[in-house]
């Protein structure tokens, strides 16, 4: 197997380390005309793609897939990918909107696998979709071996809203604390709004757990809620980092004591590795 990191995959050092998988090159330029140049230098009849799509989605999706079909045209049989934050993969949630996943699926379809971690699709979602093979690794317990070092009082594991129960259940389960959630209504990208009485948090201190931090106004309007109703401390943890410094100021602003977040995207508060747990999946 060759690993061949994109120009945004770095971890595909980290995971010819822990693989023990060889290091591949591509030469990758940007041409005055916006276009890429793709070359490869090397091949295996099995290899992987590593690179993020989290910032720069679309010239990541076009180098990624240029990468592929070259490996396969130069003798590749089979060709993966790992995209440890996969984008575009929120639902439609109005008539008219585009449904970004569906299209993107079909656009992977250079890849006979990927690798993702904390796919935000649902697996219900996914199975009505045509695509190549997803692998969907979890860094919730990566995340709880955090949790697990923090003095925490009479702790409280808790989505801010209902699609994020299967990553705060997990996350609860592996801590063996119990979990609960709230209800959320996505007024548009950058607002929400919570819906729900909080569950019986006063003087708890409360976890705060999802798969992904971006405008931060789910988390920020969760803290508000769980803070008023006579929380502890707050912590949040996070697989995916995605929020600028300014969001992440505010998200400490309205009294969050830690955000912890993994390197599926660099952020500051990207203190958790999960290449291990990718490496694991890779080598089956
Ligand atoms: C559900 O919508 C997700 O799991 C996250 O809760 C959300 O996408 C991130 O929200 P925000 O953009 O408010 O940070």
């Amino acid at each position: 197997m060759l690993i061949v990191p994109g120009s945004q995959g770095l971890l595909g050092v980290k995971l010819s380390r822990l693989t023990g998988f060889n290091l591949g090159y591509v030469q990758l330029e940007k041409l005055q005309s916006g276009e890429k140049y793709v070359r490869i230098s090397q091949v295996d009849r099995e290899s992987i793609v590593v690179n993020s799509l989290a910032f720069n989605p679309d010239e990541m999706i076009v180098e990624s897939t240029l990468i592929a079909e070259t490996l396969k045209e130069y003798g590749a049989e089979r060709v993966y990918a790992v995209f440890p934050y996969m984008p575009y993969s929120r639902k439609r949630l109005i008539k008219g909107e585009a449904y970004p996943a569906k299209v993107m699926l079909r656009f992977f379809s250079s890849f006979d696998r990927i690798y993702v971690v904390d796919y935000h699709l649902s697996p219900e979602e996914l199975e009505k979709l045509k695509g190549p093979e997803i692998v969907n690794v979890s860094a919730m317990e990566k995340l709880a071996e955090v949790a697990k070092g923090l003095k925490a009082d009479n702790p409280i594991v808790i989505s801010p809203d209902e699609e994020g129960v299967r990553w705060a259940s997990r996350f609860a389960n592996s801590l063996g604390v119990e979990h609960s959630y709230l209800t959320k209504i996505r007024v548009d990208a950058e607002n929400v709004v919570i819906a729900s009485k909080p569950p019986e948090v006063e003087g708890r201190d409360v976890f705060i757990v999802d798969d992904m931090i971006s405008a931060g106004s789910t988390v920020i309007q969760a803290v508000r809620v769980l803070k008023k109703a006579g929380c502890g401390k707050v912590y949040v943890f996070a697989t995916h980092v995605l929020a600028k410094a300014e969001t992440l100021r505010r998200i400490y602003e309205v009294g969050v004591e830690e955000i912890y977040g993994t390197d599926t995207v660099p952020s500051p508060v990207s203190k958790v590795s999960v290449s291990d747990v990718i490496a694991k999946a890779i080598k089956g």
